[in-house]
């Protein structure tokens, strides 16, 4: 179609829905311009000229419109430029409510306490009915949809409940998804529902992915996760992603009496309801749906995980409420984890990051669950001796959830003669043939290679491209193991210098000059990057994505953590390995060790494994190498509310809190302007302590520390 030149002045208050094909054409040309502009001024200038989030509302308004109107999307448009927007993700959305999570309920008994706990707190007799709705549990992600005079304005994941991503123009192209509410809209209402993948899309998109190089996933909730979460909303469009609709958040100018009565609204509303639900009039009713919808649950098109009860009335729900995170007025029957029945064919050796061993059973494959399974985790050594199981044997196995199937057990009765007994090897697989050593006390086979082990090289370049750390599109796949094996990478600074080797790299089979400057596109687009997915994709023993985050907001920028680091491992080298002296170093809040060890989440020996990793100078040398190649962006430093009034204390959690969850405890305290150790020492001011409270409660009593319960904490708190 000819494209008319834009005439018509764009007109940014009309929603995307209500564009004429003549405007939206009119104002994507001027939104690309526009975003051209402001990316110029951004990347080459250095020098932005609007704010990040004026920058993503253009980038949100492009996205919206080319949902409705794909056929508009050019070449050139925005949402194509890889990279362009990685820098600034997703925006913040605050919920109007929060979205709550559920509370578990594994057995029968589990769910008559759940309506005892109901009858009790409502003051009802025992001849009362209490009418619930079953619905099967969706095994997706949540997603908060918010509509303002019947009209989607804003869509957001869970997040941490309160505040989630806005992926509006994501979610609009779901044709699961009503742009607009059909008949009466009230004024505004928030409709919760579940994102997700039909199995058969998620098997479909995995052999895509693999055959492109890129990433596979492991089921089909992470796959539409996966799908959802793309700055280019074109990608998210062209997977079949679907909707259900299942509760409601804020609202105004509606109200339902009954859950029942809202299900059917939502479908009047043009939502897609799971007919998996089922308004039951007692408990037998109800876990008679469960052991029915159990039994269908390997045929469902889609993975379910459980059955959700819910109190139908609304006047009940409110009178319920919700304790810490969850509501009273509902709860999750789980599934039990999906198991089968197969043949061990043979027990391999696999070689991690960091030189574990680890045997991994080669399954003869099998469907457990609808995912296809051909391999399993043994653990180590002892777990195989504990199983007893031989090759050739027939075991169980079980898949819970994106955990890695597990081996339960072999049969007895079905043992061949022939079954053989696997014996750990001396050696180590990796082409150094290694002396396997076990440290002491530990229950893991390592391999002695270290650093020049090149399956471990592999394995710690898979972990730095991974979707948490530097998230590198295009080099999944065996492309790592291949480039590896051809010289062209061989530390992660590498993977920066690879646009050097673009001519090698279009030569080689089966990659063209489209597909490696796609590559090099997207390797260019995380040359920034943010201080926590720098120091998650180290791959340093101990330190996951949590770790990282927290090491992030303590320390601020790469700079300060890395002189931080190397300061806390000469000092280390300086003190004996004694456990007791180590524990006094930690409390040293001065020393550069004894700030590492007081991180969130990090102790002695998170602190040591950080400590290890540092001593060792290839690791520094390879940390300072891709240092050169990308720009680190600071983290948002830890605040403390200096003025508050706990400022200057140090307070130390421990055991389980009742009302809070660690990370709200936390927050808390630094609002109030309280710094939050992991340990306890003369300079802790308060042990808050919580149900089965161990050495951290003995260790305040000794020191003369003030020790809280969590109820005089929160009084404190509150005053
Ligand atoms: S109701 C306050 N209904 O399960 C009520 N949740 O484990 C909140 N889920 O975060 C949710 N199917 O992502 C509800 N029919 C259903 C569901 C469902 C799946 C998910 C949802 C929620 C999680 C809690």
């Amino acid at each position: 179609m000819a494209k008319k030149p834009a005439k018509k002045k764009p007109n940014p208050l009309k929603s995307a829905e209500d564009l004429d094909l003549m405007e939206a054409s009119a104002e994507l040309a001027h939104l690309a311009r526009e975003i051209a502009k402001h990316d110029r001024a951004y990347h080459e200038k250095d020098a932005p000229t609007v704010s990040d989030a004026q920058y993503d509302a253009l980038r949100r308004r492009n996205n919206a419109i080319e949902a409705k109107f794909p056929e508009l999307i050019g070449a050139d448009s925005p949402s194509r430029q890889v990279g362009a927007a990685a820098a600034t993700g997703f925006a913040k959305v605050r919920h109007g409510k929060p979205m709550l999570s559920l509370d578990n309920a594994f057995d029968d008994q589990d769910v008559a306490d759940f309506l005892a706990r109901v009858r009790k707190v409502l003051d009802l007799a025992e001849a009362t009915p209490i009418e619930l709705v079953a619905e099967a549990k969706i095994d997706g992600l949540s997603a908060n949809l918010r509509y303002e005079d019947g009209e989607l304005v804003v869509v957001a994941t869970r997040g941490d409940g309160s505040e989630g991503e806005d992926i509006t123009a994501n979610m609009r192209t779901l044709d699961d998804v009503p742009k607009k509410l059909k008949g009466k809209a009230p004024k505004l209402i928030e409709i919760r529902g579940e994102v997700y993948m039909e199995r058969k899309a998620f098997l479909a998109l995995n052999k895509r992915q693999e055959a492109a190089g890129e990433k596979m996933f492991a089921n089909p909730r992470n796959s539409a996760a996966g799908s959802l979460r793309q700055l280019d909303v074109t990608i998210t469009a062209s997977r079949p992603l679907q909707f259900f609709a299942y509760a409601w958040g804020e609202s105004e100018g509606w109200e339902p009496d009954t859950h029942w009565h809202f299900l059917q609204q939502l479908k009047a509303w043009g939502f897609k309801v799971n007919p998996l639900a089922r308004k039951c009039r007692n408990l037998a009713e109800a876990l008679e749906f469960y052991h029915v919808v159990g039994a269908k649950r390997a045929d469902l098109p889609y993975d379910i995980d459980g059955v959700v009860y819910k109190i139908d009335r609304v006047d009940w729900q409110k009178d319920l409420g919700f304790v810490s995170r969850a509501p009273r007025w509902a709860t999750a029957h789980k599934f039990p984890a999906e198991q089968a029945q197969t043949e061990l064919e043979d027990i391999i050796i696999q070689v991690g990051r960091t030189g574990t061993l680890t045997p991994v059973a080669v399954l003869k494959p099998v469907t457990v669950g609808g995912v296809v399974v051909t391999r399993a985790t043994l653990h180590n050594a002892d777990e195989i001796e504990r199983l007893g199981v031989r090759i050739g044997d027939t075991v169980n196995i079980q898949r819970a959830g994106d955990v890695i199937p597990q081996v339960l057990g072999f049969v007895p009765e079905l043992r061949p003669k022939n079954a053989r007994l696997f014996h750990f090897p001396k050696h180590c697989p990796c082409p150094l043939q290694t002396d396997v050593v076990r440290e002491e006390g530990a229950v893991a086979f390592r391999c002695s290679g270290g650093l020049a082990c090149p399956y471990q090289q592999v394995q710690r370049l898979h972990h730095f491209v991974s979707r948490l750390a530097f998230d590198i599109e295009g080099l999944g796949g065996t492309h790592i193991e291949n480039f590896h094996a051809d010289g062209l990478l061989d530390t992660p600074g590498d993977i920066f210098r690879l646009e050097k080797k673009r001519k090698e790299l279009i030569a080689r089979e089966s990659w063209g000059e489209q597909s490696v400057d796609k590559l090099i596109a997207a390797i260019d687009a995380r040359r920034k990057i943010a201080l926590e997915r720098f120091i998650y994709g180290l791959g340093i023993k101990m330190i996951g994505e949590a770790t990282a985050k927290n090491l992030a907001r303590e320390y601020g920028s790469a700079d300060a953590w890395l002189d931080d680091m190397l300061q806390a491992t000469k000092e280390r080298a300086k003190q004996p390995s004694d456990v007791k002296k180590k524990e006094r170093a930690a409390e040293e809040v001065g020393s550069a060790y004894g700030r590492l060890a007081n991180v969130t989440d990090i102790g002695i020996t998170t602190a040591d494994a950080v400590v290890n990793f540092f001593a060792e100078k290839h690791n520094v040398a390879v940390v300072r190498d891709v240092l050169k190649q990308i720009e680190v962006q600071d983290a948002q430093r830890r605040t403390t509310n200096s003025g508050g009034k706990l400022d200057g204390k140090t307070v130390v959690f421990t055991g389980t809190l009742e009302t809070l969850s660690r990370d709200e405890a936390k927050a808390q305290a630094e609002s109030l302007g309280a710094k939050v150790a992991g340990s306890v020492s003369k300079k802790t001011d308060y042990v808050i302590v919580g149900a089965d409270a161990g050495s951290k409660a003995k260790k305040a009593e000794e020191l003369g520390v003030a020790m809280l319960s969590e109820a005089e904490w929160l009084k404190l708190a509150k005053e």
